[in-house]
């Protein structure tokens, strides 16, 4: 491009509102605004009344019981324990796949080894437990394509940026290929203007579309490093030929029931099937055939304009409020609401990547119905269905569930991939309703339905086609009760003990606008949950399950905090959670996101079974400013994988007064995927 003339970064005021110096959870200002558009300044989408008739009928039930059935199922998988295989990713797959875990775990066992947790800090580093050491795997900028430009954030280009690894990493998926090598497939998922761009050295176009290209995906060839659960990136790019950046301008595929729908058509797509770009890539999971899929979440803070009036409700439950949004009409008109009423409707899905074929066309599911995904996590049910949970991020919003028509195809060949990725085209869209039991037994816990939405050919939701009731999920779920929650991000499946695990962040609001109810009894919740969900019957194909507060977050001297149980003198304080995983051994592992208790965000590692379940063990921190994302177990539990997000974001923070330089490697900040491992 030949800019005209560099200009000031004028970037969207940061508006503080009600004088508070900081937001839910520990929160700038800065994040609220480049995350998800100051969501929390608009009104609350969710208007309903649902979430709390439930529990004035709360029914006494039976008491939480152990699984049968779904016992240790390894995650150890064919290529050396690296990831989970696809049978080991069944239910009741596993003997076969514990043993191979068991033979390739070492001292270096992330699932069993003690360790001294991590201290709460505020130091511009990762620090991790005692004994343990980390690498950065890739930063911001560097290459992932060949032909990519050294990084330089004093001359960057949108050309250059659609060859480099983007901006702000979040989920972090490993894919093993052969020998010693993986593919890493990495979200992107929002852009910190005022930390990447040095001031009076671009355009605002050029910040516009260099940021547009930043967003999205990266898949990234990686190899084992020499010390046992290290690893690296493979720089020769001559020997990385399934790198991929997925960025703005890439083509999707629509897939499902709602491809097609008048409501997805635009005049540079009259087809309603075809999609550029993926946006706000939050968390994600790696399917039990070995694909990647990454859920679309604050995207409506993308388009800017004047909203369509008669798309007002729809618009309006989405929080797609039009104005100046980041202004990207500027540079692509499709993102002015005035010129494409229907653009945001192409984004808000779960998309599917096949991170093996660099040359394969990504999809956007629209069975998987149209919300802010915080990301979609599949377990293969004991019928073959292949069953996903799923989060919408919003404070008051639902849990949701999709079980797939057809069966698992097992086998790892390209027949068996091609018949399984067809899987979430065709099934039955569920929503999540929570009974609270009373919390005269001391617990918060209960019994649950999953609620039918549609499915392919059938709507449940009265006056919605189906059509209708994928691309306006939320207000389909509105219609028929299901609970508010304190906004729900991961959700997986613990492939040990076959319940279900979700992250319920935060929800300030929580005993004001939405009542206190016995899933969400903390009012004014700064400090979330995590929620345990145990299928019933042990079937995840199944509508019933009963569920639990596992945890109750925050600082352990805090009356109000819970957890699993375990003596709150013995474990580390914890906030906001926000992504969930699991080792060989179904440790749960967390991420936050926000933490409100005054301290840099980090992960924890939490034993959900046996005598140490609650012990939440902090066994890493994050650099200041940023978040804790994407973690990943793998290799025989010797690797741990997360992504520093955001580092250095933070009121008044700049590419010139950084609040973080890490890593080090600059005088500003680079988010960037690292490695934690047993130090030699
Ligand atoms: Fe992108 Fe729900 O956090
Ligand atoms: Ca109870
Ligand atoms: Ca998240």
């Amino acid at each position: 491009m030949t800019p005209a003339q560099p200009t000031p970064r004028t970037l969207l005021p940061l508006t503080p509102v009600g004088g508070a110096a900081r937001r839910h959870g520990s929160r700038s200002f800065a994040t609220c605004h480049y995350r998800c558009g100051s969501a929390c300044d608009m009104p609350v989408p969710n208007t309903t009344g649902n979430g709390h008739v439930q529990d004035e009928i709360a029914k006494v039930v039976g008491r939480r019981r152990v699984l049968q059935g779904a016992a240790l199922v390894g995650a150890a998988g064919a290529f050396g324990g690296l990831v989970a295989s696809p049978v080991a990713a069944a239910e009741g797959g596993g003997a076969a796949a514990a043993r191979a875990a068991a033979a390739a775990r070492t001292t270096q066992d992330l699932g069993t080894t003690p360790f001294r947790p991590v201290a709460p800090n505020t130091v511009d580093a990762v620090r991790t437990a005692p004994g343990f050491t980390h690498d950065v795997v890739i930063r911001w900028g560097d290459a992932v394509l060949r032909g990519a430009p050294k990084f330089d954030a004093r001359n960057q280009s949108p050309a250059a940026a659609e060859r480099q690894f983007g901006y702000n990493c979040d989920y972090v998926g490993l894919i093993p290929t052969t020998g010693d090598k993986a593919l890493l497939v990495v979200n992107h998922e929002y852009t910190n203007e005022e930390l990447m761009f040095p001031a009076d050295t671009y355009t605002d176009d050029e910040i516009k579309l260099i940021s547009m290209r930043n967003h999205g995906m990266s898949v990234v060839t990686v190899k084992r490093g020499l010390v046992p659960g290290s690893w690296r990136q493979v720089k020769n790019l001559r020997r990385a030929p399934q790198n991929r950046r997925i960025h703005i301008e890439t083509a999707f595929a629509l897939t499902g029931p709602a491809a097609g729908d008048d409501r997805l058509k635009t005049s540079a797509d009259p087809s309603g099937r075809r999609v550029f770009g993926t946006l706000n890539n939050c968390a994600g999971s790696t399917t039990p055939w070995g694909t990647v899929l990454s859920g679309e979440e604050n995207f409506n803070q993308y388009f800017d304009g004047v909203p369509d009036p008669s798309l007002a409700t729809e618009y309006a439950r989405y929080g797609i409020a039009g104005g100046e949004g980041r202004g990207w009409s500027g540079v692509d008109p499709r993102f002015g609401l005035g010129n494409e009423p229907n653009e945001p409707h192409r984004f808000g899905w779960v998309v599917e990547v096949d991170p093996t074929d660099p040359t394969s066309t990504p999809m956007k599911h629209t069975m998987l119905g149209r919300f802010k995904h915080e990301g979609a996590d599949v377990v293969i049910a004991r019928s073959g269905q292949a069953v996903a949970y799923m989060g919408d991020d919003e404070r008051g919003d639902y849990l949701y569930k999709f079980v797939s028509s057809g069966t698992f195809t097992p086998g790892t060949g390209r027949r068996a991939k091609r018949a399984n990725m067809r899987l979430l085209t065709e099934g039955t869209l569920y929503v999540a309703r929570l009974t609270g039991d009373g919390t005269g037994d001391g617990e918060y816990d209960g019994t649950g339905a999953w609620i039918p939405l549609c499915t392919d050919t059938e709507s449940f939701v009265e006056g919605m086609t189906v059509a209708e009731v994928l691309v306006f999920t939320r207000l389909a779920a509105d219609a028929v009760g299901p609970t508010r929650m304190d906004r729900p991000e991961d959700v997986e499946h613990n492939p040990v003990n076959g319940k279900v695990y979700a992250a319920l962040t935060n929800n300030t609001q929580r005993g004001t606008r939405f009542p206190v109810d016995e899933a969400n009894p903390v009012s004014g919740n700064r400090n979330g949950y995590v929620l345990e969900l145990t299928p019933a019957r042990g079937n995840h194909a199944v509508a019933r399950f009963t569920w639990n507060l596992l945890l109750v977050c925050g600082d352990p001297a805090s009356a109000e905090t819970y957890f699993g149980g375990f003596p709150k003198d013995d474990v580390s304080p914890i906030s906001c959670p926000d992504n969930v995983t699991f080792d060989d051994r179904g440790n749960l592992w967390v991420s936050t996101d926000g933490n409100a208790l005054g301290s840099n965000d980090g992960i924890f590692r939490v034993p959900v079974e046996g005598p140490e379940r609650g012990k939440v063990q902090q066994f890493l921190t994050v650099p200041r400013g940023s978040e804790a994302c994407g973690p990943l177990i793998a290799d025989g539990n010797r690797s741990l994988f997360f992504a520093v997000q955001h580092p250095g974001e933070d009121d008044g923070s700049t590419f010139e007064t950084p609040f973080s330089t890490w890593p080090h490697t600059n005088d500003f900040p680079r988010p960037s995927v690292c490695v934690a491992f047993q130090a030699r």
